[in-house]
């Protein structure tokens, strides 16, 4: 089939909106037709060119949501009509990692995936005849696209398209590292490093397990504002002094639970030094610019302070995804503010734009 697609033809130039040839979904694929998807930073790190692993020509995006509208032969999860967030990180059931509770790092298709391949080594997207590679797995800049069983949650269809997609990945990465990879304890007080998507995630996550004080630390006033409705009890401006000023509101010894969510090297260290001596635990979310270390030092790690890594917020997909948007749905959740920008697909690039300058959280491509 033709469809409308976002393509990102050479690193550095605006995304071009075209058609595309689709194949038809093969074994254990299924055909999406996408309802909404959030622009994110991982897409314009690809289509800046500054991810040494990125590759052109690809359909770019990674948040989708969207309505099975056929399935190839073998999948017996989903049928057409369900409702589907898009999973960059799959859960295949089956696999050594999948099969253990301590990760969601899922084994089954990592290398294809990272190709820009389906499963099968191929791909489903074209133009005259040449093959455009799928990205993360989703390529969702797209009115339709075709993705493993594997790498689609389904969720609730009552769930608005616009809120649904923004699981899909900054929204669970935040909430899952404050409730499987940190896992707060009810009572404790947590530090949230960053009040992007991610960090706003890890604020409600925290609030959701029951933290009596959550710190956000941010350099933006309006962000942290936006931190408060999800559940901050104090705000902190991000900088040099930031740690000290942790240290002082927390009698001298630190938060229970630190959670980094902005990519800074300087500010993972911070968020380590932050943590509390002999039980302190530093989530780390963001990720760091390529070839950069994160520097602590070995003391603080002797005297109890644990530091841990969490992808998509250790979530498994298929099964917890649908559990979170069911949490919105029940009012846990206050999403919508999250979704500063509505855009068309052809206004994609806009969507990078409005992200560089900081403005707003998640611009949503609305699908017509
Ligand atoms: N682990 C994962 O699976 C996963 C998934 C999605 C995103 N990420 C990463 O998480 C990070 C955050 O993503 P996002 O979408 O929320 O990004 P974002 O850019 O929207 O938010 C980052 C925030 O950090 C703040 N910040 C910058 N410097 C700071 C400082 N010195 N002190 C305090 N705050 C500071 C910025 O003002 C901004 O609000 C990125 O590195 C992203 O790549 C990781
Ligand atoms: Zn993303
Ligand atoms: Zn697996």
């Amino acid at each position: 089939m033709r469809i409308q697609a976002a393509v990102l033809e050479e690193f550095g130039a605006p995304l071009a909106v075209q058609e595309v040839e689709l194949a038809e979904p093969r074994g254990g694929e299924v055909l999406v037709r996408l309802a909404a998807c959030g622009v994110c930073h991982t897409d314009l790190y690809t289509a800046s060119g500054a991810d040494p692993s990125g590759y052109a020509p690809t359909v770019l995006g990674h948040e989708g949501a969207g309505v099975v509208e056929r399935v190839g032969p073998d999948v017996a999860s989903l049928r057409p009509g369900d409702h589907v967030v898009t999973l960059f990180s799959p859960q295949c059931r089956e696999c050594q990692h999948c099969l253990d509770p301590r990760t969601n790092l899922c084994l089954a298709i990592r290398g294809p995936q990272n190709e820009g391949h389906l499963p099968d080594g191929t791909t489903r997207l074209s133009r005259d005849g040449e093959g455009i590679r799928h990205f993360m797995g989703c390529s969702t800049f797209a009115e339709y696209t075709v993705m493993p069983e594997i790498a689609l949650a389904k969720v609730s269809p009552e769930a608005p398209f616009e809120h649904a997609c923004l699981f899909a990945c900054g929204l669970s990465t935040g909430l899952g590292a404050a409730l499987n990879t940190a896992a707060v304890k009810a009572g404790s007080t947590c530090v949230v490093f960053g009040a992007g998507m991610v960090g706003l995630g890890a604020v409600a996550g925290c609030r959701l397990r029951g933290a009596e004080r959550i710190v956000c630390v941010d350099l933006s006033p309006r962000r942290l504002e936006l931190a408060r409705g999800q559940g901050a009890t104090d705000l902190l401006e991000g900088g040099e002094d930031a740690v000290a000023a942790i240290l002082e509101m927390t009698g001298g010894f630190g938060a229970d639970y630190t959670f980094e969510a902005t990519g800074n090297v300087a500010v993972m260290r911070q968020a380590v030094e932050a943590a509390r001596m002999a039980w302190g635990l530093c989530t780390v979310a963001g990720v760091a610019g390529r070839g950069e270390t994160l520097d602590v030092v070995p003391r603080l790690l002797i005297t109890g302070r644990r530091v841990a890594g969490s992808s998509f917020g250790g979530v498994k997909g298929r099964d917890q995804v649908p559990q979170l948007v069911d949490r919105a749905l029940a009012g846990e959740l206050d999403v919508e503010p999250f979704i500063s920008h509505r855009l068309r697909l052809d206004e994609v690039n806009r969507g990078f734009e409005l992200m560089e300058a900081q403005d707003g959280i998640r611009s949503v491509i609305e699908f017509a």
